[in-house]
Parts: structure tokens; C-alpha cells; sequence
């Protein structure tokens, strides 16, 4: 590559219905692009306590400490993992797809010691397992489980499982990266102790931000550590200097400002639509998309009522190229939808309708297309 062939990057317009990111609002593009100002900035300051308040509706939380991690879903993880996880702490990670694995990766790495309860994937976490892994290690601290599993596209009953870790004295540890904003999560009401999200799926926002929130007894735990959080960037008792409330804020780091911007303008959206209208709305184009792909034979993987509205998991058909079909919707039709990770690599499509792409006009438009190339086949 010759440097003075380079110009500035500008993309074709696509339309994102992946597993995320999803299509960003204009409001939301918009709001990124406002002036830069300094992350002390009085100002600013203020602007952060708005987004506090508005993910605490959002994760329907009165969690004091609920913020966004300057990083993506991955950070989001990890500071759950590596504030919570002490040496030595045993865990029970259930899994049921590819991010339940990377929460055992977590736990290892943090020094704990991963406890596993298997489910098959596209099916729920089941509630039984966990019980029984909890009546087999008394000495579990804490239970960790994905609540939207964007590999399958299933969700699991976070309300149960939390109920269940708690009876047997756990704290629980819940990714809702692909849930906030699609799907109901109600920290308090079932009582999630550290939860993580992400902003480039449900939120409609730019990618490179993770809200979490950790409730009393979260933080009396972080607050009890004999051992020091591995990670500086991501120790909460240091990022609580910046993000922590009163008007005294200390430097931790440069904060993505703009991509803030951008965070509160999508929990603006969310605000004014609704949480339950933003429910309602993913539900229903759900069912309009799933008339749509059964009409051309293709089938769900996982059973109707643990189905995630926003993330839909087909299996592709015997003779159909599924990396084909892929690359010509994105070249012919500039979509994209997803590919099958881990062991349904090559087997599944992942169609996403997640935030401000979640509408009749992108349902159209996929389900077309895919007929259009199906047919020629
Ligand atoms: C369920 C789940 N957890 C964690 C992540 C990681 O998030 P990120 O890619 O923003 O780091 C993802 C990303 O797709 C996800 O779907």
C-alpha cells in the first residue's frame, strides 16, 4: 500500500442487522459530533450525572454505582470479574454459547477458580443445573450466567437464576450486552448484583462503551478485598474518583467525550420512547420478521419462548453457501446480517433487530432480499 494513495475514510451506508453493532440513530451520530470540551469541565460533569440517572432507569436500578466503563462490552466483563473475583473464589459460570466461555476465561484469569454448568446451545440456562451445582459446592461466592446469549440468540430467566444463587448466599454476575434497551432487565427486582451491558446493540449507540451497575453488597464485597484489583484502569475504587458523585471529580482518565455524547443522547431516545414501549416494539417486529423467514422455510433454533426478539438465530438450509449468501446481501444490498460463531459456525444465520433498526422497513427489506437470493440458489 502506498501512504499517498490514503484518503479520508468514508464507508458505504449499510443497514446493520447483525448480532451488533446495530444501526446508529442520526441523533445519536449527531449528538457525537457536538464540540469536544474538557472531561472536567463543570459541564460535562453534569452531563455524566444525567447518563447515570438515565442508565439507572434503564437497568430500572437505584444502584448508586452505575456507569458506563470507558470501553466495550468486553471491559464491562472484565470489571465485573475483576472486582468481584478474589483469589481463590469459586464461581459458577453457566453457559450455554460463546460468552458464558469467556466469563470462565474471566474467572480463571482473576484467580478464581470456574465451576461450569453446561447448557446445550440455543437452549436457556437451566435452572435445575444450577441448583444442583450450587447443592454440590456450598463454598460457591458467586453465580455468573448470560442473560442474552448473542451466539444463539436465546435468553435465559435472570429473575429465577438470581433468586436461586441468592438462596445459596451467591452474588450473581449478569451480561446483559445484548438485552439493555431490547428486552426487560430489572436489576433491583431480581436482584443482579453486577450486571454489564453494551452500547452498540439495543441502544442504537456507537460502539466502545459498557454501562454496569453493582449493587450494596457488590460493592461491600469490592470494598472487602484483601487483594488488590489486578487491573488498574478498571478498578472501581480508583474509577469511582471520576465517576463517584459530589462535584470534587479527580483525573483517572481522558473519558471517550464525545462517544458520551453520543451514550446520553441513545438514553435520551430510550427515555422518551419508553422502556416498556422499547420492550414492545422488539417484541412485535420480532413476530413480523420470524412470518417472514418461516414463509421462505427457514427455521429457529431455539424453542419459542426462549427466543430473544431482537437476536434471531436461523438454521441454514443443506446446499445453501451461508457465507455466499452473506457477502451478497452486504455487496448486492449493502445488509448485514451474521454468521454462526463457535460450534454454529457455518450453520446459522444471525439476524439481528436490535434498537433503531428494529422496524418494519429493515424487516422488508432482509427478508426480500434473502428471498431473492434463496430463489436463485
Ligand atoms: C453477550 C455478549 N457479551 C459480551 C460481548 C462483548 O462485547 P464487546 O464486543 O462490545 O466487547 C458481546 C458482544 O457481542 C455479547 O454479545
Amino acid at each position: 500500500m502506498n501512504i499517498n494513495d490514503i484518503q479520508s475514510f468514508v464507508p458505504q451506508v449499510r443497514t446493520l442487522m447483525g448480532p451488533g453493532p446495530s444501526d446508529v440513530h442520526p441523533r445519536i451520530s449527531a449528538a457525537m459530533s457536538r464540540p469536544t470540551i474538557g472531561h472536567l469541565d463543570p459541564q460535562f460533569v453534569s452531563m455524566m450525572d444525567e447518563i447515570k440517572v438515565l442508565l439507572q432507569y434503564a437497568f430500572q436500578t437505584k444502584n448508586e454505582l452505575t456507569i458506563p466503563v470507558s470501553a466495550p462490552g468486553s471491559a464491562g466483563m472484565e470489571t465485573c470479574f475483576v472486582n468481584l473475583v478474589e483469589p481463590g473464589d469459586k464461581v459458577i459460570v453457566c453457559q450455554n454459547g460463546v460468552f458464558g466461555g469467556r466469563m470462565k476465561e474471566n474467572v480463571t484469569r482473576a484467580g478464581g477458580v470456574a465451576v461450569m454448568v453446561e447448557d446445550e446451545w440455543g437452549h436457556a440456562v437451566d435452572p435445575q443445573k444450577l441448583e444442583d451445582a450450587l447443592k454440590a459446592h456450598p463454598d460457591a461466592k458467586i453465580v455468573a450466567f448470560v442473560h442474552a446469549e448473542t451466539s444463539t440468540g436465546a435468553q435465559s430467566d435472570a429473575k429465577t437464576l438470581c433468586e436461586i444463587a441468592h438462596q445459596h448466599g451467591c452474588l450473581t454476575i449478569v451480561d446483559t450486552v445484548t438485552s439493555l434497551g431490547g428486552t426487560p432487565i430489572k436489576v433491583d427486582e431480581w436482584g443482579i448484583d453486577a450486571v454489564y451491558s453494551g452500547t452498540q446493540k439495543c441502544l442504537s449507540c456507537t460502539p466502545g462503551l459498557s454501562p454496569v451497575s453493582f449493587s450494596d453488597a457488590a460493592v461491600d464485597k469490592i470494598k472487602q478485598r484483601q487483594a488488590p484489583v489486578q487491573s488498574w484502569f478498571l478498578d472501581l475504587n480508583l474509577v469511582m474518583g471520576y465517576w463517584g458523585s459530589g462535584a470534587k471529580r479527580a483525573y483517572h482518565h481522558t473519558a471517550p467525550i464525545n462517544t458520551l455524547y453520543a451514550l446520553h443522547e441513545a438514553l435520551v431516545i430510550l427515555k422518551e420512547e419508553g422502556l416498556e414501549n422499547a420492550w414492545a416494539r422488539h417484541a412485535a417486529n420480532h413476530q413480523l420478521l420470524k412470518q417472514g423467514l418461516e414463509k421462505l422455510g427457514l427455521e429457529f433454533i431455539v424453542r419459542e419462548q426462549d427466543r430473544l426478539p431482537q437476536l434471531n438465530a436461523v438454521t441454514v438450509a443443506n446446499g445453501v453457501d451461508e457465507a455466499e449468501v452473506r457477502s451478497r446481501l452486504l455487496n448486492e444490498y449493502n445488509l448485514e446480517i451474521g454468521a454462526g460463531l463457535g460450534a454454529l459456525a457455518g450453520k446459522i444465520w444471525r439476524i439481528g433487530l436490535m434498537g433503531y433498526a428494529s422496524n418494519p422497513k429493515n424487516i422488508m427489506y432482509c427478508v426480500g432480499a434473502l428471498e431473492t437470493i434463496l430463489k436463485k440458489d
